[in-house]
């Protein structure tokens, strides 16, 4: 079973572009008004090594009319930093219960948001631990969560669940794994069913 999972990993790894740890500045970006189904009190919070989840949570930010923040790390990933067959960061990480990457910046007005579509690559099977950076930083409480996943070819198992436990008073909603470069048609598809629009 290991070794399945570990060849999958290494096909995986061979397949996935570089490291394209971000771009985006580490602040809100706010929705224009063009959306047809524009919501201002919702925000697009996601999380992107390798350049995967990325185009997803843009998509979702074109679509619902949304703010986006990107969670961009302190540190940044490095290639050697997330090469899972060997003693990388990532795995570090993955294996240390307390581990919290520290995030660059913090959303000032989380308050005006009453939903958050998050989006994270399945690192072994759950959330990056920034992720449970990022769910701690907040009063999340009375919030709706959307989450979903990029992932080589592993559900969203547990991941949302066990990240769901940082934040208890949030209503999590039932999230899914995305295969890089899903259509836009699909992914807003699952927006508007998970969201009711
Ligand atoms: C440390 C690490 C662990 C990973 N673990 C898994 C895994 O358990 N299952 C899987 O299908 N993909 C796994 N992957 C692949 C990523 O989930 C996948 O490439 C994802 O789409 C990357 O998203 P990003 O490009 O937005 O960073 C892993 C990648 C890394 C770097």
């Amino acid at each position: 079973m290991k070794n399945k999972l570990i060849i999958g990993l290494s096909v995986i790894l061979l397949s996935s572009c570089g490291v394209n740890n971000s771009s985006a500045q580490p602040s809100v970006s706010h929705a224009k008004d063009e959306s047809s189904v524009a919501s201002e009190n919702t925000l697009v919070a996601y999380f992107s090594v390798t350049g995967h989840t990325r185009p997803l949570a843009e998509y979702a930010k074109e679509h619902l009319g949304a703010d986006i923040f990107e969670i961009v790390p302190r540190e940044a990933y490095t290639e050697a930093d997330i090469a899972y067959n060997t003693d990388c960061r990532a795995n570090k990480e993955q294996n240390d219960e307390s581990a919290r990457p520290k995030i660059s910046a913090k959303i000032e007005n989380l308050a005006k948001y009453s939903t958050i579509v998050l989006g994270y690559p399945i690192w072994w099977g759950q959330a990056p631990k920034i992720l449970y950076t990022f769910v701690e930083s907040y009063d999340l409480s009375g919030k709706t969560i959307l989450p979903f996943c990029t992932s080589g070819s592993s559900p969203i198992g547990s991941s949302a669940t066990n990240l769901s436990k940082s934040a208890p008073n949030a209503t999590w909603l039932e999230g899914r794994r995305f295969a890089a470069g899903t259509s836009k048609e699909l992914f807003c598809s699952f927006l508007d069913e998970s969201l009711g629009k």
